[in-house]
């Protein structure tokens, strides 16, 4: 039995988002590239007596905003757990980098970590396949943040392909005030698509072309995102945001997933820092962080045996 297991889990961002009609289930057939990028959850899980049940504490990023009772994803998780004999007697502490609502993935992070962190601390030896159908009924991204580096999502982006790519990407993410709901953002999609016929989306072959051949020129141009008209619908102001990265030359610019967060593709380090600089100063945004991609999904950093 182990004492403790401490679990890193990255952020996203949708390199491209298609989205189709809205479905009778409530959601919308996807085709999404999702890179995971370098701005992680950590999550420490620490078995508790018997009858404690599952205890959450979160620290950074959206600390005291997050609700810690038996909604959050992070609880979820461990409860589904239970059918496959985790115990629901367990502290979970989550010192959280990944913006709250965001379009980052930020409670998903949450959701795969408390999945790979239970498992290995109950030692239920799941294996991937096993976990992923876990995480396909917490949530449509979980299965991502599982599988980290960069893939194709479809269905609910949930049902991954993993995608080939060539080298490492600069990303600049101006992250906003206040989060946008998801739900909210597909509902405005819905709204301003209402009268229109819409296609199913389709893989985006230019895209796929550009990582393979490692060519952030291309990629830059590539970029998109359906939900993009319906974030700045709900949120006008992001265009000033995204207008700023236009100023720069940027390789590109995208809003990342349901938003708000704008996610700009740099040619490297430095041209982040300059970004980063000229996003702070403009007081559009709270926080701006820097982060690469493709980095690896959820993974046990560390872990604490009993004596
Ligand atoms: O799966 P998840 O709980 O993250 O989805 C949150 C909400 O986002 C859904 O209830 C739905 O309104 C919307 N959604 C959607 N189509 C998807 C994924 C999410 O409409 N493919």
């Amino acid at each position: 039995m182990l004492d403790s297991v401490t679990v890193r889990a990255p952020g996203k961002v949708n390199l491209a988002l298609g989205v189709g009609p809205l479905r009778a289930d409530g959601y919308h057939g996807l085709v999404t590239v999702f890179q995971a990028v370098s701005i992680f959850d950590d999550l420490v899980a620490t078995p508790l007596p018997f009858g404690s049940g599952t205890q959450l504490v979160i620290t950074g990023e959206g600390a005291g905003v997050i609700p810690l009772g038996p909604d959050n994803l992070a609880a979820r998780a461990v409860r589904a757990l239970g059918a496959f004999g985790a115990s629901p007697d367990v502290a979970i502490a989550i010192h959280k980098s990944i913006p709250l609502a965001g379009g980052m993935a930020g409670g998903s992070a949450d959701a795969a970590a408390a999945l790979v962190a239970v498992d290995a601390l109950f030692e239920l030896d799941l294996t991937r396949d096993e976990l992923a159908d876990v995480a396909a009924t917490l949530g449509s991204d979980v299965p991502f943040v599982l599988h980290g580096g960069t893939a194709v999502g479809t269905n609910r982006g949930d049902q991954l392909t993993p995608a080939l790519v060539r080298g490492s990407f600069h990303w600049v993410f101006a992250i906003a005030d206040a989060g946008l709901s998801t739900p909210a953002v597909y509902a405005k999609c819905d709204q301003l698509r209402a009268g229109i016929e819409v296609a199913d989306p389709e893989v985006p072959q230019a895209l796929m072309a550009a990582l393979i051949a490692g060519d952030p020129v291309a990629l830059g141009r590539e970029l998109r995102n359906d939900l993009q008209p319906a974030a700045l619908a709900l949120r006008p102001k992001l265009q000033r945001v995204l207008d700023i990265g236009d100023d720069f030359a940027v390789l590109g610019s995208v809003i990342s997933g349901s938003g708000p967060t704008c996610a700009f593709l740099v040619r490297d380090g430095d041209e982040a820092l300059d970004l980063a600089v000229a996003l702070t100063s403009a007081g559009l945004c709270r926080t701006v962080k820097r982060a690469t991609g493709p980095v690896s999904g959820a993974h046990i950093i560390d872990h604490r045996s009993a004596a």
